[in-house]
């Protein structure tokens, strides 16, 4: 089955997005506000949000007067975005091969939205084709995903537990996961290849500040990366050859790298991603449609 990895990867990832949400949403605000300031959902707009997760632009769309349908691979994080956003229609849908014109998802999207939800599929072409065929002519589409080079939200405080941890197999560019959308050239030509005109990638920086509500920070980037795939791994790994405690004491090694970062006395860096736009081309008498 497509995408199978990552149904089971994000089905008990999501339970730290879940856990998670309010650290995700202030720490990732200022991508969404660019992505809505780009593509505004207006009232009567039907818009789809791809890999919606616990529903934070479903929220958003709502909110402007449209009509939201979200769709996410994972059971956990569609039963958080239902109780989250009940105006909502969210669907537990692979957005790859699902077809989004049948049933709930109704199809005939005005606008496609998402946040960093696009990055994962085994087969982009043909997500993006799916996709675009729920969409009508004239449709937009805007994302946000992570941009090529050095990014800190993969990287800032794990040092301490890949010490000790085997090497990690160096992982392929391109291969499904949060950073397969960092080459430009590539995104332009998935969605080229997918039927999608006007494709712009505009490169996009925020801060990402983990210091909710005056903290440093700490605790909260400590539980994004203990409750992410590198922490689960960690602790299934460690936590039997160290004890309790001694993965307690690895725990505050974490913290201490953690704050061996601070920016003016905060867990605080650059996040570097794509803003990109395109449009679901309108076809008129005597073009041809591209059908991938
Ligand atoms: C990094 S999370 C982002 C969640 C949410 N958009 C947010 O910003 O909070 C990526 C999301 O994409 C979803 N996803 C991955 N592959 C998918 C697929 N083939 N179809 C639909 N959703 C998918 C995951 O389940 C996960 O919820």
């Amino acid at each position: 089955m497509a995408n199978e990895e990552m149904r089971k990867g994000w089905s008990i990832g999501g339970a730290g997005w879940v856990a998670n949400q309010r650290i995700f949403d202030a720490v990732l605000g200022p991508c969404s506000d660019e992505l809505l300031e780009a593509a505004t959902p207006a009232p009567g707009q039907r818009v789809l949000d791809v890999g919606c997760g616990t529903g934070t632009l479903l929220e958003a769309a709502v909110a402007a007067g449209a009509s939201a349908v979200g769709v996410d691979i994972s059971d956990t994080m569609v039963a958080a975005a239902r109780a989250r956003v009940p105006d909502a229609t969210v669907l537990i849908a692979d957005a790859q091969v699902d077809d989004l014109r049948d049933g709930s998802a109704g199809g005939d999207f005005d606008l496609v939205l998402s946040r960093f939800g696009v990055m994962f599929f085994d087969d982009p072409v043909a997500a993006f084709a799916n996709i675009r065929r729920a969409c009508v002519p004239g449709a937009r589409l805007a994302f946000v995903c992570w941009r090529e080079g050095e990014n800190a939200m993969f990287t800032l405080g794990t040092s301490t537990l890949l010490d000790r941890l085997e090497p990690q197999p160096e992982a392929d560019p391109n291969a499904p996961g949060p950073l397969a959308f960092g080459d430009p050239e590539r995104v332009r030509r998935i969605l080229h290849e997918a039927g999608w005109s006007g494709v712009d990638l505009v490169a996009v920086d925020t801060v990402a500040d983990f210091g909710l509500d005056g903290t440093d920070g700490v605790e909260e980037r400590l539980e994004v990366i203990l409750s992410g795939s590198l922490g689960r791994l960690a602790r299934a790994e460690l936590e039997p050859r160290l004890g309790e405690q001694g993965w307690a004491e690895l725990v505050d090694e974490v913290r201490d790298e953690l704050r061996s970062h601070l920016v003016d006395g905060v867990v605080r860096f650059p996040a570097r991603t794509w803003l990109v736009t395109a449009e679901n081309p309108v076809v008129t008498a005597g073009s041809s449609e591209v059908v991938p």
